[in-house]
């Protein structure tokens, strides 16, 4: 029996293993802080929730239903693109049509690890002049944090660890896992 539950707790994708690390319901006790914290803040405020896709995904899901003040949603990818020396690999984000002029904006992201994506994702929502824009991340990597970033509701902090799992990937695969894997060789 023993042996069933560790071949469970263990997954493989391509070159890697991965160990459970972090239960749904762990996770799911986390997501309904947030979401208790962003029901008490932004009341009143009908806020734009604006989930960050691929990763977030399964976070924006969990984190929508316990949000219980008047609020709406929309989804954004970033495309990736080559900028100049300076800039190096620049992020575009696609997909929003809302008009964002004067709105409460709540970013929802799967994982803040150097914090550049969220630094890009806020510097290209500034330009279309929204009253005040939150961070909402599932995880969050302190120890690898470059920029200053006010993370007002982040679920989990994190080790400096490669993780899959509940939306996020390792090339593309693990995302549909319900609990978050860590690595364990690589
Ligand atoms: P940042 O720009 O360094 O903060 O990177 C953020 C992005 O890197 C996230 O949105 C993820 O797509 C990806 N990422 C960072 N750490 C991990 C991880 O441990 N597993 C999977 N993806 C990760
Ligand atoms: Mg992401």
């Amino acid at each position: 029996m023993r042996q069933i539950y560790a071949y469970m707790d263990t997954i493989q994708i391509k070159d890697k293993t991965f160990a459970v690390s972090i239960r749904e319901e762990d996770i799911l006790k986390e997501v309904s802080r947030v979401a208790a914290d962003i029901n008490r803040d932004l009341a009143g405020k009908n806020p734009l929730f604006l989930s960050v896709l691929n990763g977030s995904f399964m976070f924006t899901a969990d984190l929508m239903k316990r949000i219980t003040i008047p609020c709406e949603i929309s989804f954004v990818k970033l495309a990736s693109y080559q900028g100049d020396a300076s800039t190096g690999v620049v992020k575009e984000m696609i997909g929003l049509n809302e008009d964002i002029t004067g709105r409460t904006v709540v970013i929802v992201e799967d994982i803040v690890d150097t914090g550049l994506t969220m630094q890009q994702l806020l510097e290209s929502l500034h330009t279309r002049h929204p009253q005040e824009v939150h961070i909402a991340t599932l995880l969050v990597k302190p120890d690898k944090l470059k920029v200053n970033l006010n993370i007002e509701y982040a679920a989990m902090k994190i080790p400096n660890d490669f993780i899959v799992g509940y939306g996020l990937d390792y090339d593309g695969f693990g995302r549909n896992y319900k609990d978050i894997y860590t690595v364990i060789n690589q």
